[in-house]
């Protein structure tokens, strides 16, 4: 049967003979479901001559209905049908990097709607950087004052000679969290230590190993500054900080980042050397694995389970409690963690991210990404709880370019979260995405015209080649290629 027009497509879709149109949807009723059968997020839909009746168990589920029930709307004629529908995936998530470019409010109501539309239920918030601070705290004001602004920009080569900056205020946080909340979605924020910290070594130069007083940077790249883990001035300042985060946000999970933390200046660190010493540690990623498990267990008092990059896992001596988000993971260490029965995140880097151009990452390798990835054992796959689809924006400084690339990839990411591995069906999303368009449209997308999704390989080539020649500078390729899982 051809699919219908919805993006993530329905686990089962039964035809019941004949057509109605759209006007079939003002005769509604909603049925609560009391045992629970439609799970958190699961719903029914039922369309006939009679009119339409839509059955979920909870409020999320009749939220779930209405996304699907907005996509068939876009259609002249209707079969009659019987929909029953849940996700494969409880974590189905889309990240925005509000740090190196900021989005408005507006804008980020924009995105999350659509977001909505294809039932993502997490939103992965990175809001600290190297070239930005972007949350307001009244603990530490000169996050915002020093942390929140950058001299210029200097991303993939160009430059821009202005101050830039800014930071969302807990009101406009608060307002972003709620607006979230009403779609069901969950709003993660991420707090990236002990490396892409220098907007706050920037603002406190006294938590960094060499104590001295920086700029934050204006490019890309992996710096070598990080937070001293060798003094208990860096864990006192990260635990009130955090106890702010967490009052601002209620969500289950708060990320602390970990990803492209160089050691150069803790191994020359009388303190963190001794620090490592003491603790007998053998070497430097286990002092980071120790740096992050206080963390850990901080945001365990309060209730909170942590996020971290796959690079906090190279130390081995990661607290179990940790889910881990794998973005570039040569040594596999992902799926080991997964195989032990840890909590895994899909994000791979060579089709999860969608800053890159569509020669680089075609929306089909996108889609065909597989979530339950390379490594993990098949009875161990229950244990990647789920997926998230990244948007880092140090080109991206304007909302269509954002739109551009991340639509139709997030809906990908989205429909590959949802549905079971057996029903991927890249032909029918093309279509199916067409569908959507004209709504995605009006709700002040723009997605990338499909013409550009899947370039020739000569193309992918030429493109990928010049995209890196101009834009990303030696360390960062060094960093990305030769990666074999993703
Ligand atoms: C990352 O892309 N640095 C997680
Ligand atoms: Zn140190």
């Amino acid at each position: 049967m051809k699919k219908l027009n919805v993006i993530p497509a329905p686990e089962q879709v039964e035809l019941l003979g004949g057509t109605v149109n759209a006007t079939v949807f003002d005769r509604r009723t909603d049925l609560t479901d009391e045992s629970g059968a439609c799970g958190e997020e699961g719903y029914a839909i039922r369309i006939d001559d009679q009119g339409v009746t839509v059955t979920a168990s909870t409020a999320c589920g009749f939220f779930r209905a209405e996304q699907t029930i907005k996509q068939l709307r876009e259609s002249a004629e209707l079969p009659c049908l019987l929909i029953n529908d849940r996700p494969a995936c409880a974590f189905r998530c889309f990240h925005i990097d509000s740090a190196r470019h900021m989005q408005s409010v507006d804008e980020l109501k924009k995105l999350i709607d659509a977001a909505a539309l294809f039932k993502f239920n997490r939103m992965h918030w990175h809001l600290s950087d190297d070239q930005g601070f972007r949350i307001e705290s009244e603990r530490f004001p000169l996050l915002n004052t020093v942390g929140s602004y950058r001299d210029s920009s200097d991303f993939g080569g160009e430059h821009f000679n202005v101050r830039y900056g800014g930071y969302y205020t807990k009101a406009e946080i608060r307002d972003v969290v709620a607006y979230c909340a009403e779609r069901y979605i969950e709003v993660i924020p991420e707090l990236d230590v002990p490396g892409h910290t220098t907007a706050i070594i920037a603002s406190y130069p006294a938590l960094s190993c060499r104590r001295l007083a920086i700029p934050l940077e204006t490019k890309q790249g992996i710096f070598n500054n990080l937070l001293c883990a060798g003094s208990e001035e860096t864990f006192a300042f990260l635990f009130e900080l955090l106890d702010e985060i967490a009052e601002l946000f209620p969500s289950e999970y708060i990320h602390l980042g970990g990803d492209e933390a160089p050691k150069t200046y803790w191994e020359q660190c009388p303190k963190c050397r001794a620090k490592k010493a003491e603790l007998g540690l053998e070497n430097f990623e286990q002092l980071q694995g120790w740096f992050t498990n206080r963390l850990i267990a901080h945001l365990a008092e309060k209730g909170k389970k942590a996020i971290v990059w796959n690079e906090s896992l190279n130390g081995d001596n990661l607290d179990e409690s940790a889910t881990v988000q794998m973005w570039l993971d040569r040594r596999g260490k992902s799926a080991v963690w997964a195989n032990r029965g840890g909590s895994v995140i899909a994000s791979p880097f060579g089709a999860y991210y969608c800053d890159y151009p569509y020669s680089m990452t075609p929306v089909k390798k996108t889609y065909d990404f597989e979530p339950a990835f390379k490594g993990v054992a098949p009875i161990m796959k229950k244990h990647v709880i789920g997926v998230t689809v990244t948007l880092w924006t140090e080109y991206i400084r304007d909302f269509d370019r954002l739109c551009y690339l991340a639509f139709p990839r997030f809906a990908a990411v989205a429909e590959r979260g949802w549905i079971k591995a057996e029903q991927t069906d890249y032909e029918s999303f093309r279509r199916r995405f067409a569908a959507v368009t004209p709504l995605l449209n009006r709700m002040g997308i723009k997605p990338a015209p499909v013409s550009d999704w899947d370039p020739t390989n000569r193309r992918r080539l030429i493109d990928t080649v010049r995209f890196f020649k101009d834009k990303i500078d030696p360390q960062t390729i060094r960093n990305s290629v030769g990666s074999t899982n993703q």
